[in-house]
């Protein structure tokens, strides 16, 4: 690959993202609703505020359902709420939404949502990103998803500055293309998360019958809440599990879930 395909990153702007202060929850959790039937009951009330949450699952087993949902449930509640992807088809995001009765209309015209495209391929996406997470708006971000960000090499410059980075080893970062400096967009974007202290959750797209829980294998540690959603072709059937949730205790059972009006519900 030529460095034409690489996006441009200055480190020195990501450092001061993975160098803020992580998240304080000290004594009483806060919960934020998922907006998916029947979960909230099964996390002690849902999700813990400020924290992210990641999403995982095949295609077609209901991340983006579920990531509506929330949004949805923001909607509901008065809250600012961000979506972005990575996909270009928003619009096929937003029909499907409203197939199962969750019309965004409404709320994009009076500013309450932002549905944000970002390209993969342009210079400043993680800037852009990171920017809009940052700018402390939102009370609820959805990234769906992280995976290309995960899979798309980086050229870093300014690598002069990276040496005192103890997640990279600064050689390996020197490594066009190698797998740290890949991985370091996921630091950026769950760091930036963090800050901001919005609720969030981050999607992964597994490959059929995978039994990870990320395609990256990284983002399940950087996040404080891992669902999966799985399918199950023989058995026409689909499923949600709860692999860890911060702050919680819950089930590892994976839950029965239909997708229908109003999204995915556990039946
Ligand atoms: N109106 C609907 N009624 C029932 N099931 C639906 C409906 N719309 C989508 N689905 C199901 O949801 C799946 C898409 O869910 P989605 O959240 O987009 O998956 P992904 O995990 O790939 O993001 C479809 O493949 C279909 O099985
Ligand atoms: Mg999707």
């Amino acid at each position: 690959m030529t460095q034409n395909n690489y996006t441009r990153y200055d480190i020195s702007f990501s450092m001061s993202l993975i160098q803020s202060e992580g998240k304080q929850v000290v004594g009483h959790v806060v919960r934020v609703k998922t907006g998916v039937e029947g979960l909230d009951e099964l996390i002690s009330g849902g999700i813990p505020k400020s924290t992210i949450t990641l999403v995982s699952g095949p295609p077609g087993s209901g991340k983006t359902i579920l990531c509506c949902q929330f949004l949805h449930k923001g909607i509901e509640k008065g809250e600012k709420c961000l979506f972005m992807t990575l996909d270009k088809k928003v619009d096929g995001i937003l029909t499907q939404a409203a197939e199962l009765d969750m019309d965004f209309k409404p709320a994009i015209e009076k500013g309450q949502i932002k549905f944000l495209f970002l390209n993969i391929n342009k210079k400043l996406v993680y800037e852009t990103m990171t920017n809009e997470i940052l700018s402390g708006e939102y009370d609820r971000v959805v990234l769906d998803s992280i995976t290309p960000l995960s899979e798309m090499p980086i050229y870093v410059s300014n690598i002069e500055r990276s040496k005192d980075i103890s997640i990279v080893d600064s050689e390996e970062l020197i490594a066009e293309g190698g797998f740290p400096v890949r991985r370091l967009h996921l630091h950026f974007i769950m760091n930036a998360l963090d800050t901001a202290k919005c609720t969030s959750m981050v999607t992964s797209e597994l490959p059929s019958g995978s039994n990870n829980l990320s395609r990256d294998g990284l983002s399940e540690f950087l996040s404080d809440s891992v669902i999966v959603l799985s399918l199950d072709p023989t058995m026409d059937r689909r499923k949600l599990s709860v692999m860890k949730m911060r702050s919680t205790r819950h089930t590892l059972k994976p839950q029965d879930i239909e997708v229908g009006k109003g999204g995915i519900k556990i039946v």
